[in-house]
C-alpha cells in the first residue's frame, strides 16, 4: 500500500512535544540503519509550506471551516504526491509531524465538520494510503497549552480556547481506541526520559516487525 518504506505519523494537541519525539524517533531509526525523511503537515514542500502560512496566520477575516479544510487537503495532496510517496517508493521511512488524523481531530472534532466530509476528501486525495503507524502523544490540554504559550506568539489555532483542544484530544483518543493495532498512545505528560524511551521502543518494534 505505501511502497517499501514505512509511513509513521506523530499526532497530538498543542505543546505535547511532537518535534522532540520525531527527532528522537529519527535518531533511533538511523541507529538501526533505517533511512528516514522527517517532514510535517501542513507543509513539507515549498508550495505546501506557503499554504501552511495562509492557514496558521492570525487574521481579522473569519475563516470558513470549508476553506480551512480544503486548504489542509490542498497542502496534503502536494506533499503526499511530490514528497511522501516518492520517498516511500525509494524504501525510505517517512516520519511526518501530523497527517489526516489531525484533520479529523481539528477540523472534525474541533470545528465540527462532519467526519464523512473529511473521509470523502481523504479518499480523493490519498486513495488507500494511510499511515502504517500513528504515534499519539497524549497529555492533558492545559499541560500542552502552557508549553505552547511559552514558545511565543500564538498562531491562529493556538489562539483557540481550551474546549476546542479538549474536543481535539477526545477525537484523537477515540480514533486510537477504534484501531489499536495502528495507533500507539504515549503518555506525553510523563518525564521526558520516559517518553523518549517509549518512543524509541516503538521504533525498534516497528523495525523488528519487518525483519
Ligand atoms: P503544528 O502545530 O503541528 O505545527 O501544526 C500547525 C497547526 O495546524 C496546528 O495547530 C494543527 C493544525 N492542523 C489542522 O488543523 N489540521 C490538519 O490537518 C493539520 C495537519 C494541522
Amino acid at each position: 500500500m505505501t511502497g517499501r518504506g514505512r509511513f509513521i505519523t506523530f499526532e497530538g494537541t498543542e505543546g505535547v512535544g511532537k518535534s522532540t519525539q520525531i527527532s528522537n524517533a529519527a535518531v533511533t531509526l538511523q541507529g538501526l540503519g533505517v533511512e528516514c525523511v522527517v517532514t510535517r503537515e501542513p507543509g513539507g514542500t515549498p508550495m505546501a509550506e506557503a499554504i501552511r502560512e495562509l492557514l496558521i496566520a492570525p487574521r481579522d477575516e473569519p475563516v470558513n471551516d470549508l476553506t480551512e479544510l480544503l486548504l489542509m487537503f490542498a497542502a496534503r495532496a502536494q506533499h503526499l504526491h511530490t514528497l511522501i510517496l516518492p520517498a516511500l517508493d525509494q524504501g525510505q521511512w517517512v516520519l511526518c509531524d501530523r497527517f489526516t488524523d489531525a484533520t479529523f481531530a481539528y477540523q472534525g472534532g474541533g470545528r465540527g465538520v462532519p467526519s464523512e466530509r473529511i473521509a470523502l476528501l481523504e479518499n480523493l486525495v490519498q486513495g488507500d494510503v494511510r499511515p502504517d503507524h500513528v504515534v499519539l502523544l497524549d497529555a492533558p490540554v492545559e499541560t500542552g497549552m502552557t508549553r505552547a504559550r511559552q514558545r511565543g506568539q500564538l498562531d491562529r489555532f493556538e489562539q483557540e480556547a481550551v474546549p476546542f483542544f479538549q474536543r481535539i484530544r477526545s477525537t484523537y483518543l477515540a480514533r486510537a481506541a477504534a484501531e489499536p493495532d495502528r495507533y500507539n498512545i504515549v503518555d506525553a505528560s510523563a518525564q521526558l526520559a520516559q517518553v523518549n524511551a517509549q518512543v524509541s521502543e516503538l521504533m525498534c518494534n516497528f523495525r523488528s516487525d519487518l525483519l
